[in-house]
């Protein structure tokens, strides 16, 4: 490589890393000019694509083109399948948490499943009081479970402030799977992961919910309202059954770059822990 060639890749490295990208999805490199080069592929429908029928690059690529293996370009370059080719999770039949946690894993409504390394549903114990965060990030998806980063890390200490830590809470995201960049998820990817998170907490009965940042709290509390607005407050969340007593706070990660918003954390936990001890006279 010349030494132009590398500083401009160097440079659009750098570049990359400061958008937020910290991490190839892919196995291997993809040729995207001799991709956009080959004729169009033909669609099929998602079940086909998962059985790697010949609709990709890999298959259809001219001479000359990066020979990609065929696993990793399955992964990579499989089709979305269109919204209305996706069923909904017929939810009703799951009795249990393990029966959940497999509908989850056969779930493909949620194109962030084809980027994610790994499915995280839920960390903690069966206790009747839920914590939701947002989405995955880095180290969730590498090891399939939430909250197990630097935010996590955060918020075990968060917990352990007011007596209570894994053992004594249930903790889930409003999605599974890692957006890439670790960006905000979109109403659209919550709203295709939100039958599982009702269905969890009607398996759960949780006594209190605590909704960890603006993303889980607007889409549980049905709001465009900010955090900061919203943080510090009982409200109701509407299950099936009954209406759930539902506290929104700072996500930890938000903590984790504003320190000097810790002390409407820690007003927050209290509150948290006053409830909690209400709850347990009754
Ligand atoms: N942030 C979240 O909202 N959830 C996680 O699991 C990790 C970080």
């Amino acid at each position: 490589m010349s030494e132009s060639a590398a500083k401009s890749t160097s440079s659009l490295l750098a570049w990359y890393e400061a958008m937020g990208v910290d991490e190839a999805i892919g196995e291997e490199p993809v040729d995207r000019f001799a991709q956009s080069a080959a004729p169009p592929a033909s669609q099929g429908t998602p079940r086909d694509s998962a059985k790697g029928a010949p609709d990709t690059a890999a298959g259809a690529a001219p001479k000359g083109a990066l020979n990609v293996p065929p696993k990793a370009s399955r992964k990579a370059r499989r089709p979305a399948p269109a919204p209305e080719d996706v069923a909904p999770p017929v939810l009703e039949g799951i009795e249990t948490l393990a029966e959940l946690e497999k509908a989850v894993a056969a779930f493909e409504g949620c194109p962030l499943k084809r980027t994610a390394k790994n499915t995280c549903l839920r960390a903690g114990a069966r206790r009747p009081r839920m914590l939701i965060g947002e989405a995955p990030g880095r180290d969730e998806d590498l090891q399939g479970k939430p909250f197990v980063g630097r935010a996590g890390k955060l918020l075990d200490k968060m917990l352990a402030a007011i007596g209570l830590d894994e053992t004594s809470v249930y903790i889930t995201n409003t999605i599974y799977w890692r957006p890439p960049g670790n960006r905000t998820p979109t109403p659209q990817e919550i709203g295709s992961c939100a039958p599982f998170l009702a269905r969890q907490i009607e398996l759960l009965r949780p006594e209190v919910i605590v909704l960890l940042g603006g993303a889980a709290a607007k889409s549980m509390l049905e709001t465009t309202e900010g955090i900061m607005r919203l943080r510090g407050k009982w409200k109701l969340y509407h299950a099936k059954e009954r209406d759930i007593p539902t506290l929104a706070t700072l996500h930890p990660a938000y903590l984790l770059r504003s320190p000097e918003a810790k002390r409407y954390a820690w007003r927050d936990l209290l509150m948290l822990k006053e409830r909690l001890g209400e709850l347990e006279k009754d």
